[in-house]
């Protein structure tokens, strides 16, 4: 059985005095014997304050991005072994935002899932296609394609990361995909999976993209859908453990 996940991507938000309190606000409202797990994903400045504010909790933390270098002249990048360091889980890669503003490749992802994995945590791995993809027919062949290219670059370890499907026109649209469309996708991409063994079938899939309290539940009650990865409502305490806890 996939676990069931629902992580807060904060994306570049917060500062000292706010991230305290949504720290605070998340650990005291979240129950330590909780069945799903909740994590945060913080700027990489903020990565020591969500270790100190969330050690010992049921929450855990981790990062937005990473190179897919180990160490070297690379100025400005990050490396997922200094990631490591502040106790993170989880590194978020190939969102849609990295793909699109920062150019990222299909390669550039699939390296840094690799990178995450050597440093020992779990990529969260960002599929989604575009509205014109998808009105063109193309959507599930594009998610298919970017799972591929990191199945291929990491093999049967695809079974230790977590798929965030998202697609880009539901992200910080407040057009949530319909829990049918995306049931459909997450089915793709679990049959895909699956292609790579038991394991590699039954990690956990989440879907991204407006998730808001009053859609979430809806949208993790569907067979294939095992939680979420959450952008703005992942700001607001109440929001955030609302949509956990749906
Ligand atoms: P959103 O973002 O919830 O604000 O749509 C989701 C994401 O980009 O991970």
């Amino acid at each position: 059985m996939p676990g069931k996940l629902v992580v807060g991507n904060w994306k570049m938000n917060g500062d000292l005095r706010h991230n305290d309190a949504l720290l605070a606000g998340l650990r005291a409202g979240w129950p330590v014997r909780a069945t799903r797990e909740i994590s945060v994903c913080v700027p990489f400045p903020y990565l020591w304050q969500a270790q100190a504010a969330l050690s010992g909790s049921a929450i855990s933390w981790g990062a937005q991005n990473v190179s897919e270098h180990a160490h070297g002249a690379y100025t400005g990048e990050v490396a997922a072994s200094m990631i490591a360091e502040f106790g993170c889980r989880y590194v978020i890669v190939g969102h849609s935002e990295r793909r699109t503003l920062y150019g990222e490749t299909d390669a550039m992802v699939a390296a840094k899932a690799g990178a995450t994995l050597q440093a020992g945590m779990t990529p969260i791995v960002c599929v989604g296609e575009s509205w014109a993809e998808r009105e063109s027919g193309a959507g599930e062949s594009v998610v298919v394609r970017q799972l591929d290219a990191v199945v291929s670059r990491i093999g049967g370890r695809i079974a230790e990361t977590v798929v965030a499907y998202e697609p880009v026109w539901a992200i910080g649209t407040g057009r949530s995909a319909t829990p049918e469309l995306a049931q459909a996708v997450h089915e793709v991409l679990r049959k895909r999976l699956r292609e790579h063994g038991e394991a590699a079938g039954n990690v956990s899939l989440l879907y991204g993209g407006s998730v808001k309290a009053g859609n979430a539940k809806a949208l993790f009650a569907c067979a294939d859908i095992d939680g979420g990865l959450i952008g703005g409502a992942s700001l607001n305490v109440d929001e955030f453990l609302a949509i956990a806890g749906a």
